[in-house]
This record gives structure tokens, sequence and C-alpha cells, in this order.
């Protein structure tokens, strides 16, 4: 499976996290490359651009013997997303802290994105001592994910050499990803990530990122504590990338799942879903729905995200559905960007939960009759 594994508890593939999350940190001192399961060749960090003299990444000497494995608590910032994503999930986050079960085995979350809630969660302490699984399909976001877990201070010490600069961006767009060690791949990403437009992740037919120059006058490229934290969060933390329909496999009774698809449009021209070049139409939603119902069945929590449309209604009129009101940020008319209804879902024991928090009026949302 490509997993760390911290602890003996091994279970069903992926190990149980013993540490705790909220902790401050300190830097234990390993040889560069020491500490990962990664396999990139580390012969060398120079690579030139395609067509670019100038563009050149550091040497490996250039930045230094780099310390890697975030361990001991000292001081730093919370543990808090490391991107900014589209359809990320900071401004829902009392809502869903509010809907997660009481008590669950292992956490996973299908679709991380940014990983809002995982984050969240884990400054609660409210993963620890559990397995956590988190997979994407977006291949260059799960490397960046296991290159922060594993190779923090080389990703640093990579990152804080770029600069928000327009040329300096195009001549970083434009390489080859097949060029590029993981460790590299991850800093272009994230880089990427501060510098494009609106933090947006879009990717033309051949699968080549085309997000235009955001042209910010200040961008926070690299933020080595906030790297530090996150690593120090992903210690133990399973990454895949994989598709959402494989959950069903890898989830048993008892699990908490949480699942914030690309949100079924709510117009024709608002549509966002181009996460990576193939898109989540309208069958992955129905799918969707079909998961989120068998695991249920077989006694998973769910608790699932989606935008308040006819589409989603339909599909979840089985299941206990809330709406509450969120801020929608990625809407290319700013006139555009208000609060607008958003659905959450509860499958399995969860929603029997929900629904008897509800019923001693702890939830405040209405359950949305068919
Ligand atoms: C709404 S975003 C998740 C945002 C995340 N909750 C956060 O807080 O940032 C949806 C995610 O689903 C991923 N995705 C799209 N299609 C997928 C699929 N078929 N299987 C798994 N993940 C997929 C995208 O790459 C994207 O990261």
């Amino acid at each position: 499976m490509g997993c760390v594994s911290l602890s003996a508890d091994v279970t069903h593939g992926f190990a149980s996290r013993t540490l705790p999350h909220s902790a401050p940190l300190t830097i234990r001192t390993s040889r560069l490359g020491a500490t990962t399961s990664e396999s990139a060749d580390r012969s060398s960090l120079t690579i030139a651009a395609a067509g670019n003299s100038d563009l050149i990444f550091p040497t490996e000497s250039e930045i230094g013997d780099a310390s890697e494995f975030v361990s001991q608590p000292t001081a730093l910032s919370p543990a808090r997303p490391f991107v900014k994503w589209a359809g990320g999930k900071r401004q829902l986050l009392p809502d869903l802290l509010h809907r997660v079960p009481q008590s669950f085995r292992h956490y996973h979350e299908p679709f991380v994105g940014g990983g809002a809630l995982f984050f969240s969660l884990c400054e609660q302490q409210r993963l620890d001592g559990k397995a956590v699984r988190l997979t994407d399909i977006n291949v260059e976001l799960i490397n960046t994910y296991r290159i922060v877990r594993d190779r923090v201070e080389t990703l640093i010490s990579l990152l804080s050499t770029f600069k928000n600069d327009e040329r300096f961006y195009y001549n970083i767009r434009a390489l080859d990803l097949k060029q590029l060690d993981p460790v590299q791949r991850a800093a272009r990403f994230i880089f990427l990530n501060k510098t494009c437009f609106n933090g947006l992740f879009r990717e033309n037919r051949q699968g080549r990122f085309n997000v235009p120059f955001g042209h910010y006058k200040q961008a926070q490229i690299c933020a080595p504590n906030d790297l530090r934290a996150a690593s120090f969060a992903l210690r133990g933390v399973c990454l895949e990338v994989a598709s959402f329909k494989d959950i069903e496999a890898a989830c048993q009774s008892g699990d908490f799942v949480y699942c914030d698809p690309p949100y079924a449009p709510v117009s024709r021209t608002a549509s966002f879903t181009a996460y990576n070049g193939g898109g989540f139409g309208e069958e992955d939603q129905q799918r969707l729905a079909d998961v989120v119902r068998v695991l249920g069945e077989r006694g998973v929590h769910v608790l699932l995200s989606n935008s308040a449309v006819p589409l989603t209604y339909a599909l979840y009129r089985e299941l206990h559905v809330e709406e509450v009101l969120a801020r929608r940020a990625i809407n290319s008319r700013g006139d555009r960007r208000g609060r607008v209804p958003e659905l959450l879902v509860a499958a399995g024991p969860l929603a029997a939960e929900l629904l008897a928090r509800r019923q001693v009026g702890s939830v405040a949302a209405a359950t949305i009759a068919e």
C-alpha cells in the first residue's frame, strides 16, 4: 500500500497513529533522504527547464544537509491546509466538526484536496490513536502530501528559493514532470498553487497544468512552520492516489468516512470540477451516492458535503440530509460569491446519531423533507 507504519497495530493495511497532533515540534536531524520511502533519484537536484537556461533548481549541496523528520514538540503553528484548494472546507468547518461521530474507529477522506477537516480534527486531537487514510485522484497533490510528510526540510529548502515572478512562474509551469524528482514536483506544485490565479488546479486534456499567473503583490510561497506542522500531523497517515470507488474495500464497520466530492454544478456556467483532466460528471455523482448508501448499510459512519441542487436532493433523499449555509469562494463573478445553501448528508450509524442529537435540540438545521 506504500504507507508508513508507526506502530505494530496495523489494521487492514494501514497503521494506527500513536502520536499527539496538537503538540508543537522540533526537528530531528537526519541525512537527506534517510527517512523517506519514496524512490526518487536524488543524484542531483539540478534540472534545466526546457529552453530556459536561467531556470535551475538548486543543487543538493546548495540546499545543504536537510533535516527531515519532525518529531519532538517545542513550538509551532497549528496544522492547517498547506495548499489553497477549490472547494476547500474551511468555511464549513464548524458545521462539519459538529457532525463528526462521537466515537469511531479509523478515519478516511477519499477526496482529501486541501484536507481542511483532517487538519482540524488533528488539531482537536480527535484522530489520536486512529489509523487515517487520505486519498485523492490528483497524483501531484498526493505526491506533495507524501513529500510534506517524509521530506519536509528538503522541500522547505527548495521552495524558499522560488520567487513570485511572472517569468519564473511560466518557466516552472512549463517544466516536464517526467524530468523532476518527487521533491521537485512537490515544490513546483506548492509554488504554482500559491502564485497562480485563484489557487486553482486545472489541467488541459493533455494533463498539463494551464492556470495563468495570479499577479499577487504578496504570495507566501514557503511557510516553513506551517509545512512542519502539516508534516507532523501527517506522520503515520496513509496517503494514496485512488478513485473514491476504492473506498468500499478500505472501510469497515465503525470507521468514519468524510466525502467532499467536486460539487454537482449549481448552474451550467458555475461548474468547477476540473481538479484533474477527467472531471466529475453526473454518473460519478450517482456512483458516489451508491457507495455512500452501501457503506452506511455496512455500519460505516459517512458524512458527505455537496451543493444543494435538485440532483443531490434526489440522490440522497433516502438518507439523513441537512441544509447549511456556506460561503462560496470560487466563482468567476465576484458579485456571485455569497452565502449559498449546501447539503450535508449522513449515512450509517452517524445518521441515527445526528437524528437523536437533533431530537434533543443540539443540531439546529432542519432535515429536508423529500
Ligand atoms: C471539493 S475538493 C475537496 C476539498 C477538500 N475537502 C478541502 O478541504 O480542501 C474535491 C477533491 O476531489 C478530488 N477528486 C475528483 N475526482 C475524484 C475521484 N474520482 N476520486 C477521488 N477524488 C477525486 C479532486 O482532486 C479534489 O481534490
